[in-house]
């Protein structure tokens, strides 16, 4: 891994993604509760959910009764996830630790990994080393749910349009400026995010720069079924149909064991 990642811009992800984490989370989680029931070849009860962030989809799969684990590279992150899971009052694990390098063996009944969290593998290999840690990670019969953006969707990032937006949340007011730039050929986002943050009277700026890789529907299918998935499938825009849409800003990798 290169330049640590999610450290001083851990404080504002809440704020920046405040409209992701309020309503799309809870519509995110009834997606993920309907692909436990009816894909799922066992009864889900324990979920790890990795590069879990501050926690958002973690905890509200804690609030509808689920067992779970959060896994994040980032210590920053994962303190405010377990410091909002304290004061939600669900009981949920967070740890510290490398989605390419899983240790867990046979405990968990679904894998989670959302809001293009999957995208931070960028090379063959790491891709590979997380998928395979997932599977071995997931009992017989368990899943594993992974959404990201579809690349042939993502004009604006081939473009390398840069964006200014704005949020404001209680007494803090945050400028973003992001330039996403993404290779024709490797597939790679440069995504640099400067934030200007205005907090108590005072105005700060915080550089941060992601990696990431963009993959299309059948390159995560064919990632899982090397990791050694048997039934592995892509929906979209979290929506559980038989057939694979012809369309989708977002892909949703469900893979069986
Ligand atoms: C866009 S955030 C998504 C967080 C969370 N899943 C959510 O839905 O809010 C991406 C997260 O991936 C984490 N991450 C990136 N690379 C990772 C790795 N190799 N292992 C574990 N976590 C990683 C980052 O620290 C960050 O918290």
């Amino acid at each position: 891994m290169g330049p640590q990642i999610y450290t001083r811009y851990a404080k504002y992800y809440d704020v920046i993604y405040s409209d992701y984490l309020e309503r799309s989370v809870p519509k995110l989680i009834d997606f993920t509760v309907k692909v436990f029931k009816e894909v799922a070849r066992r009864d889900v009860r324990d979920v790890l959910d990795i590069a879990c962030g501050t926690g958002g989809p973690t905890i509200e799969l804690a609030r509808r009764g689920y067992r779970v684990v959060g896994l994040d590279i980032s210590r920053d992150m994962v303190r405010i996830a377990r410091r909002k899971a304290v004061s939600a009052g669900v009981r949920a694990v967070f740890k510290v630790g490398d989605m390419r390098r899983i240790r867990f063996r046979r405990c968990f009944d679904a894998v989670t990994c959302f809001f293009t969290s999957i995208n931070y593998n960028v090379s063959d290999d790491d891709m590979l080393s997380t998928m395979k840690g997932v599977f071995r990670a997931l009992r017989d019969g368990g899943v594993f749910i992974a959404d990201a953006p579809n690349p042939y969707r993502a004009e604006r990032w081939l473009r390398g349009e840069p964006v200014v937006w704005r949020v404001d949340h209680d007494d803090v007011s945050i400028l973003i400026l992001d330039s996403v730039v993404m290779g024709r050929v490797s597939a790679l986002i440069e995504w640099e995010r400067t934030l200007v943050v205005k907090e108590g009277g005072r105005v700060t700026m915080i550089p941060d720069y992601h990696r990431l890789r963009a993959y299309s529907a059948n390159e995560l299918k064919l990632f899982a079924k090397l990791a050694g998935f048997s039934d592995v499938r892509v929906y979209g825009d979290f929506r559980v149909e038989d057939v694979e849409p012809r369309d989708a800003r977002r892909l949703v990798l469900v893979a069986t064991r």
